[in-house]
């Protein structure tokens, strides 16, 4: 069962069910993140049980809902129809989003944080790569960054031969975190993906959330300058 895992101060993480993308299948979690006012910051959510929901609803109000990868997108139809009155950001929208149902989007995330979330939480659009406007956030308080999809470290499935060897081949999987070469290939424009990448890089963290895969809890820069060593080569 799912449970509301403390992560670090006002940070949680929830693991979902596994979903399937391109006929692969992934692991899911979700970040959620509590302001100074008790507002709820959910980063793609996943489908919880009643009683993380519970605990979920206890713990502050649930005031914004985001994808910040298209990826991710699907995900926010369930979490606005329990709480309609929470803001729904994404990511910029390209032909990789997956779309579900009509949503009342408040605005697409950008360079600069938000101003609800701004004094606790920073973010960035990782560019250079048409199909996948990543946003990745810091949580200043905590110095945890939060990333979807771009590294990725997903464990190996049972029984799923072919998508585990593919994953490996690809320089994504367990134990040893990356780009995947397929993401890695859409980056056209790598000078705007190193400016992206160096403004990531400037930020003060030492804890990694990834949606796929295991989180890092001590080190995390130097994870990720090695998951990047291909763009800056
Ligand atoms: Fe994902």
């Amino acid at each position: 069962m799912p449970e509301f895992q403390t992560f670090a101060d006002n940070v949680w993480i929830v693991d979902g069910p596994i979903a399937y993308d391109f006929g692969f299948a992934f692991t899911t979690r979700m970040t959620v993140v509590r302001l100074a006012d008790r507002s709820l910051w959910v980063d793609s959510p996943v489908q919880v049980p009643f009683e993380t929901l519970k605990t979920i609803v206890e713990t502050g109000t649930v005031r914004y809902l985001l994808a910040a990868t298209p990826r991710h997108f699907w995900r926010l139809q369930a979490w606005h129809t329990l709480f309609p009155a929470a803001e729904v950001w994404s990511s910029r929208n390209t032909p990789l989003r997956l779309a579900a149902g009509h949503l009342p989007m408040t605005g697409i995330l950008t360079d600069t944080p938000n101003p609800g979330w701004a004094d606790e939480i920073d973010q960035l659009v990782f560019k250079g790569n048409p199909l996948l406007d990543e946003v990745i956030f810091l949580h200043k308080p905590s110095h945890t960054v939060i990333l979807g999809d771009l590294i990725q470290a997903n464990p190996m499935l049972n029984g799923k031969h072919l998508r585990n060897a593919l994953l490996r081949l690809s320089g994504c999987a367990h134990p040893n975190g990356g780009v995947g070469f397929d993401i890695r290939l859409t980056f056209t424009n790598r000078k705007l993906a190193r400016q992206s990448l160096e403004r990531l890089l400037s930020w003060d963290f030492d804890k990694l959330i990834i949606a796929h895969g295991n989180c890092i809890r001590n080190d995390a820069k130097s994870y990720v300058e090695r998951a990047f060593q291909w763009l800056v080569h």
